[in-house]
């Protein structure tokens, strides 16, 4: 995740000249910068290059990604009005763009590895709309979420819609899975999750369920409460490094695959220590089926990429044998 991010020289310098957002909003400038990390890094899927806050724009939603410190509102959610004025997104012509990129990105990937398309999940978003930006101690969402509950429900039932038809039009154009980010989820009690948050993220789950294509879960901070997590739904768990991956996975249940789960912070390790984080990872996976290594959480702008290609090369002969290709 954000594997085509700000370590990457070759998206550092399509960067100098284009704001994230104008990226997203060019299928062409999308599909080379989407395609970057596979073909730089070798890892085994592409994620689109949009940002969860994208598709507010078409619901209505004015905000900025500004460098430093990410998705920033113009007029934060507050009451029953503001939940009650976003508009339900209509995908291929609020964000054509993602559409036709996905489109692209297929081509230039040309059957080599899978594409991952993604939402945002209702919590995560309903945060930056509340708050109005990144926050560390979520206060006005709990604040509004405990006061104010009829506008939380409206405003999570609205992101719910809007997100199944985000997903369900990439899916449509053809992404080979998709992925949804909760990755604020973590601050909450499993009461709270339990109570707020999962009939929405259920619902999209849910609304998912015959389209054919993989469904990945994506929390941090979330060992707390991974049994509710599943109970929202998905194929598969993506799990950080707060939890061994085999408790994780016990937990979960071996009907489900699992995501993660390195720490971020071990590429800016020696090489060697890092190869041996991710041989503990390995061990504790046994190789079973549905075991998808990656970072418990996204690329720091630190990392440097030739290490990340030597962890990626790393997992793949370590996994040789058991590798389908
Ligand atoms: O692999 C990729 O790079 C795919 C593209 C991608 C972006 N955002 C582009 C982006 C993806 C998958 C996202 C998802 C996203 N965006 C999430 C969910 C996943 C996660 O990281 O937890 C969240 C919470 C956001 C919101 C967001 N956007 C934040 C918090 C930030 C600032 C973080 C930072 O590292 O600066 C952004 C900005 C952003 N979105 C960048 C990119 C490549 C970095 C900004 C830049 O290039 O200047």
């Amino acid at each position: 995740m954000r594997q085509a991010g700000r370590y990457l020289p070759e998206y550092r310098k399509i960067r100098e000249k284009h704001e994230v957002l104008a990226i997203c909003k060019d299928p062409e400038l999308c599909a080379k910068v989407t395609s970057m990390p596979a073909q730089i890094l070798g890892v085994d899927a592409a994620i689109m290059f949009a940002d969860i806050m994208l598709p507010l724009e078409g619901m209505g939603v004015k905000l900025k990604i500004e460098e430093g410190i990410g998705p920033v509102i113009k007029e934060p959610i507050t009451d029953n009005r503001s939940a009650g004025a976003l508009e339900k997104l209509d995908a291929p012509s609020d964000v054509p763009f993602v559409l036709d990129a996905i489109r692209l990105v297929k081509k230039l990937l040309d059957g080599r590895v899978p594409l991952i398309g993604f939402s945002g999940a209702p919590f995560t978003i309903a945060s930056y709309l509340i708050e109005g930006r990144p926050t560390r101690d979520f206060t006005k969402v709990k604040s509004l979420m405990y006061r104010n509950p009829k506008t939380w429900h409206l405003l999570m039932e609205k992101l719910a819609d809007s997100m199944t038809a985000y997903l369900q039009a990439q899916i449509d154009a053809g992404v080979d899975a998709v992925q949804l980010f909760d990755s604020w989820v973590g601050c909450l009690s499993p009461q709270d999750y339990h109570n707020y948050v999962l009939p929405y993220s259920q619902r999209i789950f849910k609304n998912l369920e015959g389209s054919g294509v993989p469904r990945i879960h994506f929390g941090t901070g979330t060992s707390n409460f991974l049994e509710e997590m599943k109970l929202a739904g998905g194929d598969v768990f993506s799990v950080d490094w707060r939890v061994p991956i085999d408790a994780a996975w016990r937990r979960l249940g071996y009907d489900v695959a699992v995501q993660g789960n390195l720490d971020p912070a071990a590429i800016l390790a020696d090489v060697e220590l890092l190869k041996s984080f991710a041989a503990d990872i390995l061990e504790r996976a046994k190789g079973r089926a549905g075991h998808i290594f990656n970072l418990g959480h996204g690329m720091l702008p630190e990392a440097s990429a030739e290490t990340v290609a030597e962890l990626v090369k790393f997992v793949h002969e370590s996994t040789r044998s058991s590798q389908v290709r």
